[in-house]
């Protein structure tokens, strides 16, 4: 029976929300850009403008950063124990949690993404974050060493502390994840933040600075700047006294932040593209790894770094899995972010749906056929139907490069060394999945397989306790997990003789 179709009504709290160009929040104010200048920001569902917003630029920054240092430096945020940081963190999380059908419907307002999806994965998955690094603010331990320096007796230890003002500048395609993912590890470890959301989605990171302001962080601990790339984003990265920056985006913008970190040798970490190969033997339980290969690429309308863009299926299956992801593929019901029955919403501007569509020409030009989808939705909003590819071999772009979109290209494959080889064969190491029954020939692949992630069996299984991040060009450092702090603390050894 067809479920009926809903326009979820936007509660009244943010149609106000909208309503209003918003302001950035610098040293506890909410402010408006320096110049005055404000840039719209979508609902990718329609298209149409849905806020203003606005518009930091350096000068922005340079104050934000400024809040930022002096907050570090002298506010009252050192001297906070760390139970006490524990618990302001652990309020921001509680109050999310109070105001999380707010929270999602904005987030699918702004990003397109199902209503359905922010309400079970988006909100709850930045509450748990924000938890999980709560936990951890009075876990933050150095170690005693025994050193054999001189032949005297010595006490060293070590101590981790804060790395200072941290610059942390995120995408669009999980807005409120990225901003809580960011904040709440280095919050947690005690350090400033400016925050620079994307500027297709900065809506959900703003309303969380309204929660900020009620959790009762002292002024300039958290600052939200919102802006373009070009130039909040490198005015930001650039920052003499920023002390690190955290960035999520492409590959290609993370080289220009590295770049840009050179001045000061800032502290960098990456957290970026992906074109992960998703394996399926013929000995894998193949009624699970079907719907398993077409969510870990039709999630999220395929905006995710960790998509398995690349599905090998070993050639007996071959068949039976391109038509079962096809047939899938077929029946996923595309709509409006705000519609309760909407499995897809659409991707998340005019630029990127650009961006997958001239990917379906240049693999059609190449030679690949597309078994279901391969265009545009309609006319009215960015929606891309979901596409899986077929005919497709390691030389096209499409199968190069990352897409960011519902389009996944399937490749057969008979050998198993080679499979690894092709497997790895791309300046990418993000994530990977095996799909087979035996257990052997699982953990040997997972252990020959380039990349940060390998499920087994699964796709795309994410936890706040699991590290997560880059070989090769996907990125630098780890986040999520105990790891995640690392890239916010710094470590000092301290000794003295005994004797
Ligand atoms: P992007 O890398 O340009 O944007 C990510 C963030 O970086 C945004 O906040 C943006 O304002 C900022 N930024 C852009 N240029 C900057 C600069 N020069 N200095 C400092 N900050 C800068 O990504 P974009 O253009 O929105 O998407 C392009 C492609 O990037 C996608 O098609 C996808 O392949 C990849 N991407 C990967 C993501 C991931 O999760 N790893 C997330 C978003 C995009
Ligand atoms: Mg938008």
């Amino acid at each position: 029976m067809a479920t009926a179709t809903q326009t979820i009504p936007m509660e009244k709290s943010v149609a106000a929300y909208v309503a209003k160009p918003r302001l950035m929040l610098i040293n506890g104010k909410w402010v408006p850009a320096a110049s005055g200048k404000t840039f719209p920001t979508y609902n990718p569902s329609t298209g149409e403008i849905l806020c203003q917003v606005a518009e930091g630029d350096k000068e922005d920054i340079d104050r934000a950063v400024a809040a930022a240092r002096a907050a570090f430096d002298k506010g009252p945020w050192r001297n906070f124990t760390p139970s006490e940081r524990g618990r302001i963190v652990w309020k921001l999380a509680d109050l999310l949690e109070k105001h999380a059908e707010e929270f999602a419907q904005l987030e699918s307002l702004d990003n397109g993404k199902p209503i359905t999806m922010s309400r079970i994965a988006d909100i709850p998955t930045s509450v748990d974050q924000l938890r999980y690094y709560a936990g951890w603010a009075t876990k933050i331990e150095g170690n005693t060493i025994p050193i054999s320096a001189h032949g005297a007796k010595f006490l060293a230890y070590t101590l981790r502390e804060p790395i200072g003002v941290v610059g942390q500048i995120i995408p669009w395609n999980f807005p409120l994840v990225m901003a809580t993912l960011k904040l709440a590890p280095a919050l947690a470890a005690g350090c400033t933040v400016v925050l620079k959301p994307a500027e297709q989605t900065p809506l959900t990171a703003l309303m969380l600075g309204e929660l900020v302001q009620e959790a009762g962080f002292p002024d300039g601990v958290v600052n939200i700047v919102t802006g373009y790339g070009e130039t909040a984003g490198a005015a930001l990265a650039a920052h003499p006294n920023v002390d690190k920056i955290a960035f999520t985006g492409s590959t290609e913008v993370g080289k220009l932040i590295v770049h840009a970190a050179a001045g000061n040798l800032k502290k960098v970490s990456l957290e970026l593209g992906g074109k992960s190969p998703n394996i399926v033997f013929q000995d894998a339980e193949i009624e699970s790894a079907i719907p398993g290969a077409a969510n870990a690429i039709f999630f999220n309308q395929g905006q995710v770094c960790c998509a398995g863009s690349r599905l090998y299926v070993e050639d007996k299956q071959f068949d039976k899995v391109v038509e079962g992801v096809s047939q899938l593929a077929s029946k996923i019901r595309l709509g409006p972010g705000m519609e309760s029955t909407t499995q897809m919403g659409p991707v998340v501007s005019e630029e990127q749906m650009n961006r997958v569509c001239s990917y379906l020409e240049s693999g059609f030009s190449e030679g690949a056929k597309a078994v279901v989808g391969g265009s545009r939705e309609g006319t009215k909003g960015y929606f891309v139907k979901p596409t899986v590819l077929v005919n497709t071999n390691e030389k096209m772009k499409v199968v190069r490069e990352e897409i960011f979109g519902p389009v996944v290209t399937v490749m057969p494959f008979s050998d198993v060394d080679d499979l690894v080889a092709r497997a790895n064969n791309t300046p990418f190491g993000l994530a990977a999945a095996v799909w087979t029954r035996d257990i052997k020939k699982a953990h040997r692949i997972a252990s020959e397989l380039r990349a940060g992630t390998v499920w087994i069996n699964c796709y795309g299984v994410l936890d706040s306790a699991m590290p997560f991040g880059g070989y090769k060009q996907s990125g630098w450092g780890r986040e999520m997990g105990h790891e995640m702090l690392n890239l916010y603390t710094e470590v000092k050894s301290v000794c003295t003789p005994i004797s």
